[in-house]
């Protein structure tokens, strides 16, 4: 049985006391979701603070990006996964589409993150997704089985155990257009099917696969109804903590 998970990217929304402010105005609201993993992930400036203050409740903290090295040295504005790690978060947002557009991302630095991550003992959430004239032009598979294959490149079957994969069409990000239910369920069999190849069936069918791509309270009774969706990556509809709370609670 996978254990969901629904993990909110505030992107770079939020000065330090208004995240702690939406931390603490979340952590009554998903005091008894048991039913998955909640996970926020405020910008670097917030995390120290944001997990001390969400310390012993059942919210876990991601920063949004790392650095590809944990040894110290001259990497001006770059920081270490193991930096993340002494300052409370359990997870790391890898290759973030947005990341991969403005910020020069590739499959292989997003390998070399992810492999840094692990070794920082951090959970990584690696993103995958097509943009619109990709899947317009019927390569939407094609192309995330390549980053699946170069993102993931030489990770060891326990590595995969603290890896969650987020498929986020980028044409669905901010955009308020998701992809249908059954684009996503498609998508992440197909995500399944190529983690299989890679490293055998028994972690594929483990290994938790989340949507992102303008989720909302109304729409994500039906995304995770589909029986490979695992979760939520969400945005915009995770800034706010009421509205948060009722996609973490979508089931209730
Ligand atoms: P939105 O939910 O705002 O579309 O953003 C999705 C996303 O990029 C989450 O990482």
């Amino acid at each position: 049985m996978r254990k969901r998970v629904i993990a909110g990217n505030w992107k770079m929304y939020k000065l330090l006391a208004q995240a702690v402010d939406t931390a603490l105005e979340l952590k009554p609201l998903v005091a008894n979701a048991n039913h998955c993993e909640v996970i926020v992930a405020p910008v670097f400036t917030a995390l120290k603070t944001v997990s001390d203050r969400l310390e012993g409740s059942n919210i876990k903290v991601a920063a949004q990006n790392c650095a590809a090295q944990n040894d110290f040295g001259a990497h001006t504005g770059e920081i270490a996964p193991i930096m993340l790690k002494d300052v409370g978060c359990s997870y790391v947002i890898i290759g973030h589409s947005e990341r991969r557009q403005f910020y020069g991302e590739t499959d292989a630095s997003v390998n070399q993150k992810t492999k840094a991550a692990l070794a920082a003992g951090l959970a990584a959430i690696v993103c995958v997704g097509e943009m619109l004239a990709e899947r317009e032009a019927g390569n939407a598979e094609a192309v995330v089985q390549a980053q699946l294959k170069s993102g993931l490149e030489g990770l060891t079957v326990a590595d995969m155990e603290r890896i969650i994969i987020a498929y986020e069409p980028v044409w669905a990000i901010g955009t308020g257009k998701t992809a249908s239910p059954e684009q996503a369920q498609d998508m992440h069999v197909a995500v399944r099917k190529t983690v299989a190849s890679m490293h055998g069936r028994d972690i594929a069918d483990r290994v938790r696969i989340l949507y992102g791509g303008s989720v909302k309270p109304d729409n994500i009774a039906s995304i995770m109804a589909q029986p490979d969706v695992d979760g939520a990556l969400v945005g915009g509809a995770s800034l706010e903590a009421e509205s948060f709370a009722r996609i973490v609670n979508f089931d209730r």
